[in-house]
């Protein structure tokens, strides 16, 4: 999991200050996997009915409000995956699901389940049952946002994709920058009213829903770069509901939200 809490990761989360969502967000996305597993056949309900997915895992869609104080705005329906843990839940070493994180804003939780869930799984002894989702307004969850009318629009795109390192010459940052201000402008051209409902506090809030629908009022929680600034959001609203919590890769949150010349980025470029 050395991949993470990289100069990579921690620049790339910084530049979520800039826009919304960054470089994982894409408007199309894989909803269906090689064993037919189809998201789209997943109905959004506000209770788990997990079907099993991916061979190994289950998958699941919860229904949660768009606007958490006024159910009449809408829904959406989270796509959540498991791989469970490898002790019956009866017994005492079984300790409950654990919610991990990737960053980004806008990096998929089951995607970093289908990578490495079987790694947490076993730096856990097995214990927990590993869950991802991606949050609200990417990936397999609906709705989602759009930032290109066609795929090809997103291939020219992502054709003029960023190099491998910020450091790489003096031109990637004021670049990336750039195109990180574009893709906000994007999303914003093609925004039917939902971007507003797509913030860090909704997603803290997802997460207690989460954590509620299998029957705990508490969440535990494994964020990773700018999944330490959701954890530390999610502790602040939530002081009373923090089970377990690990924030590994920290950004400096109280930078992230004072300044636009993150402290993170100086320092490790
Ligand atoms: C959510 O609903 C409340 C109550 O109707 C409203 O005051 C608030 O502006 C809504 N939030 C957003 C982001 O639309
Ligand atoms: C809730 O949202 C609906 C739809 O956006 C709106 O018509 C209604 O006035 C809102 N209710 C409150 C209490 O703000
Ligand atoms: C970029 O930073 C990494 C990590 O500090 C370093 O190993 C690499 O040599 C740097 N690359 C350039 C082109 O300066």
């Amino acid at each position: 999991m050395s991949e993470f809490p990289t100069v990579r990761a921690i620049g790339w989360s910084l530049l979520g200050l800039v826009l919304l969502l960054t470089v994982f967000a894409q408007c199309f996305w894989p909803t269906s996997d090689e064993d037919g597993f189809n998201w789209n056949s997943v109905k959004a309900t506000t209770n788990y009915r997990w079907k099993r997915c991916y061979r190994h895992y289950q998958c699941t869609r919860l229904k949660v409000p768009l606007n958490y104080t006024n159910t009449s705005s809408g829904w959406a329906g989270l796509a959540i995956i498991r791989l469970p843990s490898t002790f019956p839940t009866m017994s005492p070493s079984y300790q409950g699901p654990l919610i991990i994180n990737p960053g980004g804003p806008g990096g998929s939780g089951v995607d970093l389940v289908l990578r490495s869930g079987m790694d947490f799984s076993r730096i856990l002894d097995g214990r927990f049952d590993i869950i991802g989702l991606d949050p609200r307004g990417i990936g397999r969850s609906t709705p989602r946002v759009k930032f290109f009318e066609t795929y090809s629009e997103q291939a020219l795109w992502l054709d003029g994709e960023y190099p491998d390192a910020l450091n790489a010459s003096t031109e990637v940052l004021p670049r990336s920058i750039a195109r990180a201000r574009l893709m906000g402008h994007l999303a914003e051209d093609q925004d039917d009213g939902m971007l507003r409902h797509i913030t860090t506090e909704n997603i803290a809030r997802d997460m207690l829903s989460i954590a509620q629908a299998s029957g705990d009022d508490k969440l535990q929680y494994w964020g990773f770069s700018w999944g330490t600034i959701l954890g530390v959001v999610f502790a602040t609203l939530f002081p009373d509901h923090v089970g377990r919590m690990v924030l590994d890769g920290v950004i400096d949150a109280e930078d992230y939200y004072a300044s636009e010349s993150p402290s993170g980025l100086v320092s490790q470029v």
